[in-house]
């Protein structure tokens, strides 16, 4: 029977990406997001293209009651493997001139919500033994960055969750996978920057980032190993980063 995989924020990105390369590798997938239009497009395409089972479901993660109420709702199939993908940066500024709603986003998503879908989710594992948590961070998680303190703090709870998450499920065989990439043209930084393209552009203007495909190629690694080994922790950027504060770019002196 086809393993079942379960990923957050698929309606982009990384998330999109993953679900592409489990469902070429014969995967059953789950997938999440509030847009429910992109999530049937990409389930309609993906069927089509490798004849998988993709199930749909629509919801904010921010809100533990639709959370519940939507995992509630699926058809009662084990998850072998969940990906706390969903996330986002909103804004870049100082401390003292950051906005609190977009504090409230990124601790609500990244964190909360992260939170939610993993308590939901995880007593199924629990009771089957059997699982794997692979969890989405960021450079940002293992190095704070100038005017990225709120991101970089939710990150750093991502980092600090998944370790908190394989102490307390190692007795349940379960294996938690943090995954830290660098900087990757997605959505992400049209999302930080409130839709400015000009300014999500210029991120990666003079170098040739990371794509949503590599990360996914990890996750599938990382998932698709012998029962006895696992990645606990994995931190990938492009060839001209190398961590959440230095890269080079095109124009820099070497
Ligand atoms: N791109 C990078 O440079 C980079 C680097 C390191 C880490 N990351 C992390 O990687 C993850 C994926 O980012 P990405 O680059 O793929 O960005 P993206 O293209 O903007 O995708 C983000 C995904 O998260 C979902 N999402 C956001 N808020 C949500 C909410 N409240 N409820 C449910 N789903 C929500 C979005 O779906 P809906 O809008 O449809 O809900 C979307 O599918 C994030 O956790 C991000 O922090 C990104």
């Amino acid at each position: 029977m086809a393993k079942t995989i379960f990923i957050t924020g698929a309606t982009s990105g990384f998330g999109a990406a993953i679900a592409e390369r489990f469902a070429a590798g014969g995967y059953r997938l789950i997938i999440t997001g509030r847009r429910q239009e992109r999530l049937g497009a990409l389930a309609a395409a993906l069927t089509a293209k490798f004849g998988v089972e993709v199930i749909t479901s629509c919801f904010d993660v921010r809100d533990k009651a639709a959370v519940e109420t939507a995992i509630a709702a699926l058809p009662q199939i084990p998850v072998d493997i969940l990906v706390n993908n969903a996330g986002l940066a909103a804004g870049l500024s100082t401390i003292d001139a950051g906005d609190t709603d977009d504090w409230d986003l990124m601790i609500d998503t990244n964190m909360k919500g992260l939170l939610y879908v993993t308590r939901t989710l995880v007593p199924n594992m629990v009771a089957r033994k059997n699982g794997h948590i692979i969890n989405i961070g960021s450079t940002a998680a293992k190095t704070v960055y100038r005017n990225g303190n709120v991101y970089c703090a939710t990150k750093f709870a991502v980092d600090a969750l998944s370790q908190s998450m394989r102490i307390d499920l190692l007795q349940h065989r379960i294996k938690v996978t943090a995954i830290h990439p660098g900087m990757a043209e997605t959505e992400f930084s049209l999302v930080r920057f409130k839709g400015d393209v000009s300014r999500a552009a210029g991120v990666y203007e003079g170098l040739k980032p990371l794509h949503a495909e590599d990360i996914a190629d990890t996750v599938w690694y990382c998932a698709n190993l012998p029962a006895h080994v696992c990645i606990n922790d994995l931190t990938m950027t492009c060839l001209t980063q190398a961590n959440g504060v230095y890269a080079v770019k095109d124009a820099d002196t070497l």
